[in-house]
């Protein structure tokens, strides 16, 4: 059986600062966009975190609403409607990150199986690739929203595998998310940390990626060179 790679999309292959210009031009100087920025991310997670385990589910956009009207309170800030619906109307057109085209193509030469998996509904997932150009590159995609629920409940990694039609130690997910990268690890996965900025801290849990890249344009070759180790560890 062939690897199949799991695509985190939201901070991995998808810029979720990629409104950080818009952000600017209706934030003016009154605050840093990119600090709002931050805390308008940081907290649409702490919304799925929390409404998973209340199990009180919303699809994902629910959460990046709910964050962003939290976000202008935090700030001081006075949103119109008209703002607000510019900014949630960008974050569904979010661009790719510049190394996301070439290491989908290469994979997707060399036969492996490739699927978007993502707290995002398979709509808004489905719209963000076509918009960044890469959604033919991956053979399916794989929504939480099957299940109601978000990463990291096992439940959706165990989902992921059986809907790819995988196996748990044949599928790795790649993604900048530590918490995402924990969550498939526990059950199994083997997962490929990016580090998309030097400043990004892996949680201290003391479980640590298969692999950490600090770029896409890696994952091929610390790919090979773990399953390589694996396979001479076997012999
Ligand atoms: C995603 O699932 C975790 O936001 C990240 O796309």
């Amino acid at each position: 059986m062939s690897t199949t790679f799991a695509f985190d999309v939201y901070g991995t292959l998808i810029n979720t600062h990629g409104v950080i210009d818009k952000l600017s031009k209706i934030l003016g100087s009154s605050v840093s966009a990119s600090d709002f920025s931050q805390t308008w991310r940081d907290k649409q997670l702490e919304y799925s975190f929390r409404r998973g385990l209340m199990r009180m589910y919303a699809p994902f956009s629910i959460c990046t609403k709910d964050a962003l009207n939290y976000t202008a309170s935090y700030y001081q800030v006075s949103l119109s409607d008209t703002d607000k619906l510019e900014l949630l109307s960008s974050y569904a057109l979010l661009p790719a990150f510049d190394d996301v085209f070439a290491t989908l193509k290469s994979l997707h030469g060399q036969g492996f199986k490739l699927l978007a998996f993502s707290n995002g509904t398979e709509d808004a997932v489905e719209g963000l690739l076509k918009n960044a150009g890469i959604l033919n590159l991956f053979d399916g995609l794989v929504s939480v929203d099957d299940l109601q629920t978000f990463k990291p409940n096992p439940d959706v990694y165990h989902h992921f595998v059986q809907k790819a039609g995988s196996v748990a130690a044949q599928t790795w997910l790649v993604s900048s998310n530590p918490f995402d990268v924990i969550g498939a690890l526990s059950v199994g996965l083997k997962a490929a940390w990016v580090q998309r900025s030097q400043t990004a801290i892996f949680d201290p849990w003391g479980v640590e990626p298969t692999v950490t890249i600090d770029s896409l344009l890696k994952l091929e070759a610390a790919f090979l060179t773990a399953s390589n180790v694996s396979v001479l560890a076997l012999e």
